[in-house]
């Protein structure tokens, strides 16, 4: 029996922890801050449901073969409490985010053999605690070696594909750059659609562009032609799509748009990389929000 906690079980937390709990093998625990009785995910093939434990505080619980962090970014700081109770000395530790600083606040706490960002595509909304909608199978990329291969084979069952990959940062920065365009929507409060607005698209463009030149910097190899794919693919997704960013302002939760775009304004001024249109739009979005 593998027994593994999903801290977080939202959007993301709550499609991976019904899908790994499908696996008899599997003893699933998921640590949450709002209970619920059970997991209902509507995922592209079809319903699926788990009864996982659910555990309300840490309080009880004992280290685990696999912890998976799936609370946003700007709850790690509660995130960690979990972690002090559910990891030992060879529990491995998942990082399901975005950005491209998985294992900054981990290191130290978590060996870093036993560490695995994640670069997570799984398009899921949370309509009530436990309930989901899985738009896509979608995927995860995380690094090559015994750590990312075995989390990789947690998933073997699911439909959900996991790659393992040599260039890491490079996947992490692409990502980012999906993400960095979001900041429009949760601007804008329109969803995937707001991209067929050519004003709105070349707001994404640059705020691409900028992601790409730091990425670059950092060492990620990024193409030229990013800013436009990452537009086609805003245009052929569904046009009713709400991205967390988005999501999370909608909700009046906090954002993570330090993580998302915040981190190109630090990143960018680190190397000396002027990137207007990052800051501009974290500007306006926490004066929106204030
Ligand atoms: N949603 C997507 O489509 C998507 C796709 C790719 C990547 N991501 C990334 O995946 C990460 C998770 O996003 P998400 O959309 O899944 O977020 P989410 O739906 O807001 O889920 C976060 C979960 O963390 C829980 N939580 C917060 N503090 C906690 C604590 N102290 N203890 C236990 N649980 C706690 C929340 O509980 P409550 O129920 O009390 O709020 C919620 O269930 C983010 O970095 C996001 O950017 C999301």
């Amino acid at each position: 029996m593998t027994s593994i906690a999903v801290i977080g079980p939202g959007a993301v937390g709550g499609t991976v922890a019904a899908w790994l709990a499908q696996n008899p093998a599997h003893a699933v625990t998921v640590c949450v801050r709002t209970p619920f009785e059970r997991l209902a995910v509507e995922t592209p093939e079809g319903p699926i449901t788990a009864s996982p434990h659910v555990a309300t505080s840490p309080a009880g619980l004992s280290p685990v073969d696999w912890v998976l962090v799936a609370t946003k970014t700007y709850d790690t700081d509660a995130t960690m409490a979990w972690l002090a109770a559910l990891v030992g000395p060879e529990t491995r530790v998942a990082i399901l985010r975005n950005g491209v600083e998985h294992a900054a606040p981990f290191a130290g706490k978590v060996a870093a053999g036993n560490l695995v960002p994640a670069v997570v595509d799984i398009p899921a909304e949370r309509s009530a605690p436990g309930r989901v909608l899985q738009r896509r199978n979608g995927w995860m990329k995380v690094p090559a070696g015994e750590a990312g291969e075995a989390f990789a084979a947690l998933f073997a069952h699911t439909p959900i594909q996991l790659e393992v990959v040599d260039d890491f940062v490079t996947e992490a920065w692409k990502k980012l750059a999906l993400n960095c365009a979001g900041a429009v929507n949760a601007l804008t409060l329109k969803p995937a659609v707001v991209a067929h607005d050519e004003g709105a698209a070349e707001v994404m463009r640059a705020l691409v562009r900028e992601c790409v030149a730091v990425g670059r910097a950092e060492g990620a190899d990024l193409s030229d032609d990013l800013p436009d794919a990452v537009i086609d693919g805003y245009r052929a997704s569904a046009p009713d799509g709400v991205n967390s960013l988005h999501a999370d302002r909608a909700a009046g939760r906090p954002m993570e748009l330090d993580a998302r775009n915040g981190v190109i304004v630090r990143k960018g001024a680190a190397h000396g990389i002027a990137t207007p249109a990052n800051a501009m739009i974290v500007a306006l979005l926490n004066a929106a929000a204030s």
